[in-house]
């Protein structure tokens, strides 16, 4: 599972330093695939609690703890559903995190008070090997490395440009090859539900199942998630979603008033339209892998040069574009 021979010396040092830090209580960033984590000692309670304060983040809301090897899922977690098993077997590594009942192991602070555990092992080198230099006995409890309610980072430069004088270091492991969170899923009696749409699609998950998964959204929950919040991963310019004609118009009235608009399309129509003063226009890919890859990188950046209003190209209503679709309409609703 470990691929030790992706790390040079250099980085191995650098995550041994990490992973003492974060043995003496410390908070630091770390890649996965998916985004950056803010990463404290699962079982540190003080260490927890400061990661809930650097980001600013209300108490009731649980964070991930993130695992090395299947072989710590009995530690952290109890009446493991054979489904979450299954689920673990085919996707870990990878972006699945699996709620859980949570063991005694798992600290108050760390689940919001809740009976539950999200667990996920992440599929990133440097993570898995902080992971294992952190010891079998440990885990990394770990949020995205943001604000509360902001983008996640998917490159070290952007922890560095938010958090990097709140915490005591930023493990560099390049850029997060997925670039969207992980997909959630809870289990219930016989069902399974989805709680956020993420790096694993729900058809990949129905077809190791062979059954239907469940919607969030058909789901009254008192558990309060983030991504289940309308607004949440929000750059700090304000941002709107439209189809493309409305959105040409809205960009050149925009324009024509001095503010400066970035403009994110996917498709292929309309470009030349866009060849205006004050407009920045940015093609994103219409492949929605590469898309949600690039997102929040393309957010990070309209966020660093002062532009007024960022305008987005409504994504296809596929099922491959449910997670970005999801984040997208949360990030708009923070400025409706
Ligand atoms: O890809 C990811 O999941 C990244 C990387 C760092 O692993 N982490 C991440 O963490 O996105 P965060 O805290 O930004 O979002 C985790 C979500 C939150 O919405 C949280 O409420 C939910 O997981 N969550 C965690 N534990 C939960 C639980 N026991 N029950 C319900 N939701 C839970
Ligand atoms: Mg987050």
């Amino acid at each position: 599972m470990l691929d030790k021979g992706a790390l040079d010396q250099k980085q191995l040092e650098q995550i041994a330093v990490a992973a003492r830090l974060l043995r003496r209580g410390g908070i630091v960033a770390f890649p996965t695939e998916t985004v950056y984590g803010l990463g404290a000692d699962a079982t540190n309670t003080d260490a927890v609690q400061k990661v809930y304060t650097i980001k600013q983040r209300p108490a009731d809301h649980p964070l991930i703890v993130h695992i090395g090897h299947m072989a710590q899922l009995d530690i952290w977690a109890l009446e493991i559903p054979e489904a979450a098993r299954l689920l673990a077997r085919h996707f870990w590594p990878g972006p699945l995190t699996l709620i859980l009942k949570r063991s005694a192991h798992i600290p108050d602070c760390v689940t919001g008070g809740q009976d539950t555990v999200g667990l996920r092992i992440p599929a990133h080198p440097v993570a898995l090997e902080l992971l294992n230099m952190i010891g079998p006995d440990k885990a990394i409890a770990a949020p995205s490395a943001n604000r509360y309610g902001r983008i996640s980072p998917t490159a070290a430069v952007h922890v560095r440009n938010t958090l990097s004088n709140k915490i005591d270091m930023i493990l560099d492991g390049g850029t997060c090859n997925i670039g969207l969170e992980s997909t959630i899923v809870s289990f219930e009696n016989d069902a399974v539900f989805l709680l956020r749409p993420g790096g694993i699609s729900v058809s990949a998950i129905e077809s190791v199942l062979s059954k239907p998964v469940i919607s969030y959204k058909n789901r009254k929950t008192a558990v309060r998630v983030p991504g289940a919040i309308p607004s949440h991963y929000a750059p700090a310019t304000p941002l709107q979603l439209f189809h493309l004609p409305e959105l040409v118009q809205t960009a050149i009235k925009l324009a024509a008033q001095n503010l400066r608009v970035a403009v994110i399309t996917w498709s292929d129509a309309g470009m030349s339209q866009f060849n205006v003063p004050y407009i920045q226009h940015v093609k994103m890919s219409s492949d929605p892998v590469r898309y949600g890859q690039q997102l929040y990188a393309v957010l990070h950046q309209q966020d660093q040069a002062a532009i007024d209003y960022i305008l987005m190209e409504t994504p296809p209503e596929l099922p491959a574009w449910l997670a970005i679709s999801d984040r997208l309409q949360r990030a708009s609703q923070a400025y409706l």
